[in-house]
């Protein structure tokens, strides 16, 4: 028995993917999510057919910061917690003269604030496990049109490498930083041609990708604190040719 992996922001788009993912090698899944009540549904359901147990934890954020009951009741309904993936996020285009104190706050509270504080709380109640901070490969440039997006993000980059030695031996920290996979909605085919012209393997990242890193970090015992760049070699550009702004709607 693999016990039970936490995803946050589980019910859409990636964090979904990592759901399910996990649950085909046998964890249970304590699915997070924050608005989307349906997705989480269905995305139980899906999850429940692979043969896992599977349920569904509401939480706001960018207003929560004890997140000790959370993974208390998480420990009443599911075996026991072994796996933290760190997924929800918000990004929010703005550069530093256009960044509001909200827009500031909320960026740190969902991509640094939650991630921290439920590391504290997982390393208070799992005597062994792992942890898993979704990234983005952006750490490696300095986007200044998402700036309190890209600095939350470089922070908690820093921030494993930080908590993997705290939490060393029991507990391993790592993180995945995805490139271009799965575009915002609004995005063009233009922009992600656009993308790909500046990726050095010339190709869009796909969720298997990400979850071929995942399965890498759990399996291998002797990794702890390390940022896996997932993007086609593109952070290795060190300027990010073609992650910059597009058009008036920013990358
Ligand atoms: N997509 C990509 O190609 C890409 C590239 C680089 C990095 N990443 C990183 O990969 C991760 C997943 O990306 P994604 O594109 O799937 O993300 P996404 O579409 O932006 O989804 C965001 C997730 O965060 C949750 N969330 C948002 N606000 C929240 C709040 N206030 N409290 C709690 N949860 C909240 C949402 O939950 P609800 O839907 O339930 O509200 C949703 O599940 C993120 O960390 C992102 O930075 C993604």
């Amino acid at each position: 028995m693999k016990g039970t992996a936490l995803v946050t922001g589980g019910a859409v788009r990636l964090g979904r993917a990592f759901a399910l993912n996990l649950a085909e090698l046998g964890y249970d899944i304590a699915l997070h999510f924050h608005r989307s009540h349906r997705a989480a549904q269905d995305t139980l359901t899906e999850l429940r057919a692979l043969g896992v147990q599977a349920e569904a934890f509401q939480a706001d954020f960018s207003q929560e910061t004890n997140f000790e009951p959370l993974l208390a009741a998480i420990g009443d309904r599911l075996p026991t917690l072994r796996v933290l993936v760190n997924s929800a996020s918000v990004y929010e285009a703005a550069p530093l003269c256009k960044t509001t104190p909200a827009l500031f706050e909320e960026q740190f509270a969902v991509n640094l604030r939650s991630p921290y504080f439920l590391m504290q709380a997982f390393a208070r109640v799992c005597q062994s496990g792992n942890i898993i901070n979704i990234i983005d490969n952006k750490i490696a440039f300095n986007q200044y049109h998402y700036s309190a997006y890209l600095l939350s993000k470089k922070a908690l980059a820093e921030l494993t490498k930080l908590a993997a030695l705290e939490l060393a031996p029991h507990i391993r920290v790592n993180g995945i930083a995805p490139g271009v996979t799965l575009p915002a909605n609004e995005r063009t085919p233009d922009y992600i041609q656009w993308r790909i012209q500046g990726i050095p393997l010339k190709r869009q990242g796909k969720i298997n990708y990400l979850f071929q890193a995942m399965k890498y970090i759990l399996d291998n015992d002797f990794v702890t604190g390390q940022i896996l760049m997932v993007d086609g070699g593109e952070s290795l550009t060190n300027v990010g040719k073609n992650a910059e702004n597009y058009g008036l709607g920013g990358g």
